[in-house]
C-alpha cells in the first residue's frame, strides 16, 4: 500500500468524522429550536391559593400576560352558576379585560367598571351596563383544594363554562 492511499484514507475518516460530528451538533440545535423555551413552559401555569382572600376585595394575578380578576364573594353578594364554590366560599374568577374593546375594568365598591366606554360588570363578571356584549371570560383552570392552576381546564372550569 503506498503513502497515497493511506494518506486519502485519513483524509476520508476525517472527513466522514467532521460530517458526523456536524450532524449530531445539527440535530441537538434543532431539537433547542423546537422545545418550548422554559420560560414559556414556566408561564403556562399560574398557581393561586385562595385560603387567604379577603371577601368583598379582589385581587390581581397576571397569566400568560393578561389580568386575572380573583373575587371572594360576600354573603350580600347575588349567586352566580359562574361562581367557584370552595366548601362555602364563593369566588369569581374572570379575565379582567372588558369584552367591548378589552381595556382593564376597575373594582368599584360592588362591581367592575370600565372607563373607556362606562361599561359595567357585576360581581359574578356579568355585564350589566354599557357596550359590553357579553360577560368578563373565564380563564381555564383547575382546582387543587384551596389552590387554582390557571392555564389547566378542570371539571368545574368546564361547568362554570356552560353556565
Ligand atoms: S372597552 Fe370597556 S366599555 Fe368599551
Amino acid at each position: 500500500m503506498s503513502d497515497n492511499v493511506k494518506r486519502r484514507d485519513f483524509l476520508g475518516y476525517s472527513f466522514a468524522t467532521v460530517a458526523a460530528v456536524g450532524g449530531a451538533a445539527s440535530l441537538v440545535a434543532m431539537k433547542q429550536t423546537w422545545d418550548p423555551l422554559p420560560s414559556v413552559l414556566a408561564a403556562g401555569f399560574t398557581e393561586v391559593d385562595l385560603a387567604n382572600a379577603k371577601p368583598g376585595t379582589p385581587s390581581t394575578v397576571t397569566w400568560r400576560g393578561k389580568p386575572i380578576f380573583i373575587l371572594k364573594k360576600t354573603e350580600a353578594m347575588e349567586q352566580s352558576g359562574r361562581d367557584l364554590v370552595i366548601g362555602s366560599d364563593r369566588f369569581t374568577i374572570v379575565i379582567g379585560l372588558c369584552t367591548h374593546l378589552g381595556c382593564i375594568p376597575a373594582w368599584k365598591e360592588t362591581m367592575w367598571k370600565c372607563a373607556c366606554h362606562g361599561g359595567e360588570f357585576n360581581a359574578s363578571g356579568v355585564n350589566t351596563f354599557g357596550p359590553p356584549p357579553r360577560p368578563l371570560d373565564i380563564p381555564p383552570f383547575s382546582v387543587k383544594g384551596t389552590v387554582i392552576v390557571l392555564g389547566e381546564e378542570g371539571p368545574e372550569y368546564k361547568q362554570m363554562a356552560q353556565a
